[in-house]
């Protein structure tokens, strides 16, 4: 039976993390994953089921002690293969602070399938502060620089419904700085 983890992490000694690809069986824990992480918008579960099948080599899933506590879907720009597009970054509350929101990038951009992967991209609403430490944080460890342009207008897009959603474009980075990236985050 999974463990309940009741205490935030960074309290707890001797924790044991694993970082992987999720699959279909993970889709309902991080529907509910997702529910506890505002502003993040919820999906219906046959979404996150299909982050976890079809889109699993490009996600990434945190799991301590047989719990999921973090989750990154992603994917490959259809026009840009040289372009992974980070699509929702989630961290439990209980996780946070624990550098798992930039390792799971890192461990999608680390895997054999990105080896041409030149470019990070993701959207950011203009007051998601902790969104906005986590990209630039990427992007420093991969010695390199980011662009933001409006993909996603509130009027144009959303009618009025949601925030502009803006564009971070990450790079490009050399593979070269990927490996050491992600042990300084180990
Ligand atoms: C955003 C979120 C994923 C960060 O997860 P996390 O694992 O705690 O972040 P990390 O520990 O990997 O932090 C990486 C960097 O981001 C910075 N950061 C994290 N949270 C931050 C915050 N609230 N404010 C400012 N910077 C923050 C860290 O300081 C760190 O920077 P550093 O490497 O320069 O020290 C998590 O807070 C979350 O799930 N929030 C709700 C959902 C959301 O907003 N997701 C992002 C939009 S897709």
């Amino acid at each position: 039976m999974t463990k309940m983890l009741n205490a935030r992490l960074t309290e707890v000694p001797n924790v044991d993390l694993t970082l992987r690809r999720p699959d279909a069986e993970d889709g309902a824990a991080v529907n509910g994953l997702i529910e506890q992480c505002k502003p993040l918008d919820e999906n219906s579960v046959y979404c996150n089921l299909l982050q976890c099948s079809h889109f699993a080599e490009t996600s990434s899933l945190a799991e301590i002690d047989g719990e999921v506590v973090g989750f990154v879907s992603g994917y490959l720009v259809p026009d840009s293969p040289d372009s992974l597009f980070v699509w929702q970054v989630a961290v439990s509350p209980k996780a946070r602070g624990l550098k798992l929101g930039k390792r799971m990038i890192l461990d999608i951009l680390h895997r054999p399938f990105a080896k041409n992967v030149r470019n990070l991209h993701t959207t950011i609403a203009p007051d998601n502060k902790a969104s906005h430490g986590v990209f630039k944080s990427v992007a420093r460890s991969l010695n390199t620089e980011f662009d933001t342009e409006i993909m996603f207008d509130e009027e144009e897009h959303f009618d009025g419904d949601a925030k502009t959603e803006m564009l971070w474009k990450i790079g490009p980075f050399s593979r070269a700085d990927i490996l050491p990236a992600l042990a300084s985050v180990a």
